[in-house]
């Protein structure tokens, strides 16, 4: 397995208020701690995408800049990592499980899964429809592992968004299994998380 990793940092940010690309943590900007994690995990080297130093652009979506990454990957690559700049705190360990996960060769994808605590609703407005049983179902984070041949297959075979890597497998027929998140694998999504991020890091 020659395992490599991309790391999008490319988005508007607009839930944020502003690109995150630039945004620190402990000193060290986000894209950096992301990189780190996969570096740490076992990642021969990281593609960056967005406007950060080393990076390359990125896209309109999130699929655009992770499609920009993997043209960019090295011939070498039969592996990648997939994972947010906006997951600072995902740690070497997570990404050590999801790559010995992948090495097993049994899968085309491997993606980091937690269990949801809260009860779930379905409204429509302020309405409450229905409770949604929790049975079977999880959140799922980044870093998500990947057959390089796969990944690129489930690109060209459409178009369509997707709201992470591993649902373009899916919708292709490709195999996707989940290995332990961690709950302090949070992403940066409004300024209130970044206050989050820092405290959990002291
Ligand atoms: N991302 C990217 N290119 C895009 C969109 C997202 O590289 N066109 C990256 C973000 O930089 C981030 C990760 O994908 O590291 C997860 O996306 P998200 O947290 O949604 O970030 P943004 O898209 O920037 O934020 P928002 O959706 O609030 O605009
Ligand atoms: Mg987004």
């Amino acid at each position: 397995m020659n395992l490599f990793g991309i790391v999008v940092a490319a988005g508007r940010g607009e839930r944020f208020g502003g690109p995150k690309a630039g945004l620190v943590l402990g000193g060290v900007p986000l894209w950096k701690w992301a990189a780190d994690a996969l570096i740490g995990g076992g990642a021969i080297a990281v593609v960056v995408v967005g406007p950060v130093p080393g990076g390359i652009p990125g896209g309109l979506r999130r699929r655009d800049s992770v499609a920009a990454g993997l043209a960019a990957l090295p011939a070498e690559a039969t592996h990648v990592l997939v994972h947010d700049a906006a997951r600072p705190l995902a740690t070497a360990g997570l990404v050590r499980a999801v790559a010995a996960r992948l090495a097993v060769g049994d899968v085309d994808a491997v993606i980091p899964a937690i269990a949801v605590g809260d009860t779930l609703k379905r409204i429509a407005g302020e309405r409450v429809v229905e409770t949604v049983s929790r049975d079977g179902l999880v959140a799922v984070q980044t870093p998500q592992g990947f057959s390089v041949a796969v990944l690129r297959a489930a690109h060209t075979a459409d178009d369509e968004e997707a709201t992470d890597d591993a649902q373009l497998v899916e919708r292709h027929g490709g195999s996707v299994v989940v290995v332990a998140g961690e709950s302090g694998n949070l992403k940066i999504t409004h300024p209130e998380d970044l206050a989050l991020a820092e405290a959990l890091l002291r």
